[in-house]
């Protein structure tokens, strides 16, 4: 079976935006996010609290939560990676964070210039903190189907990294396809696993990349295996700076649409988020890569 609604976790104001060369004035990423809401999305990850020398697109962090408006049920995460993150988060009001592991070495190295032990450490006290603090703690895990430098990564890895994660406290784990490269027989032996090891699908989150086509069909594997949060992009915007061969996530629009014509709730207009990503496209100066959103936007 299917389940009867399903909770888009929109990344494109942070995926989607962190890899643009050219820096997004931060009154277009204002009105980028009051458009996802109001076309029905209830969770926008808004941007990211670190090192502005890593991400230069998201050194706007503190005036963008300045600036923002916030709809009453909609729920604007960030993601943190250190205690230097965390009390710009604090200072800036969020009520919900996001730390993000990696299930590989390289990347660890890569991304966090850390290792794969290390990055725990890292995030300790940043999940304790928040968490004292009233916050609620979501965790991401990269590369868990396959690594650009490393190839393929094994389920046990996987499920080792996200239990780590888990027992510092955070209440979902979103598991990212960094470089889209999986299939969606990997997503479900993944998923088998992690099952096995008393984790279940209610407590998992799905984040595809889409660099191989895959990112659909990966998410309805998923779904059929009981996932109910899936991550998406607007206009399928996105990438990661750190991770060779990485493109845009799957894009929101064409997930509404697979959604749309199963019957499975989103709370999402269609009609005013491909409008969104139509307007984003333009001022990012190129067309979205959405196959939904080119055939809707006429
Ligand atoms: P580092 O260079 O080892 O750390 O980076 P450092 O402590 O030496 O700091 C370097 C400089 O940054 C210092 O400034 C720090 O003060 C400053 P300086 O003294 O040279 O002037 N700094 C900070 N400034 C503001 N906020 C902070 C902060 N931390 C340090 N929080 C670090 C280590 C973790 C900071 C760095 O590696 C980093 O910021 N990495 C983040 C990379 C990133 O954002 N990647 C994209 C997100 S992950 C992703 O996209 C995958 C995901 O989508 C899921 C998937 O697809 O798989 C989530
Ligand atoms: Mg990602």
């Amino acid at each position: 079976g299917l389940p009867a609604r399903v909770t888009i976790w929109e990344v494109g104001p942070r995926d989607g935006l962190q890899n643009e060369k050219s820096i997004v004035p931060v009154e277009v990423k204002l009105e980028f996010l009051d458009r996802l809401a109001a076309a029905g999305l209830t969770v926008l990850e808004a941007t990211s609290f670190v090192s502005p020398k890593w991400v230069p697109q998201l050194a706007d962090a503190e005036q963008l939560l300045d600036g923002l408006t916030r709809r009453p049920g909609v729920r604007y995460p960030v993601l943190v990676p250190n205690e230097r993150g965390l009390a710009r988060a604090l200072d800036a009001g969020c009520t919900d964070i996001a730390i993000f592991a990696s299930a590989t070495e390289t990347f660890a190295q890569r991304n966090l210039n850390s290792t794969l032990d290390k990055q725990f450490d890292m995030f300790t006290p940043v999940a304790a903190g928040a968490r004292q603090a009233g916050m609620d703690v979501r965790g991401y895990l990269s590369m868990c189907f396959g690594d650009p430098w490393e190839g393929p990564v094994g389920y046990e890895q996987v499920v080792t990294a996200g239990q780590r994660l888990f027992e510092l406290g955070c209440s979902q784990l979103s598991l990212g396809d960094t470089i889209g490269v999986a299939t969606a027989g990997q997503v479900e032996g993944l998923l088998a696993a992690f099952g096995a090891a008393g984790i279940g699908p209610e407590r998992l989150a799905v984040h595809f990349h889409d660099t191989y086509g895959q990112a659909l069909a990966n998410t309805l594997a998923a779904l059929r295996c009981g996932v109910s949060t899936v991550d998406s992009s607007a206009g399928g915007l996105g990438g990661c700076p750190y991770a060779e061969s990485a493109t845009g996530n799957l894009a929101t629009e064409d997930l509404v649409w697979l959604l749309d014509g199963l019957g499975v709730e989103t709370g999402v207009n269609l009609d005013e988020l491909v409008a969104t990503s139509a307007w984003m496209a333009e001022r990012l100066g190129r067309p979205s890569p959405s196959r939904v959103v080119n055939a809707l936007a006429g």
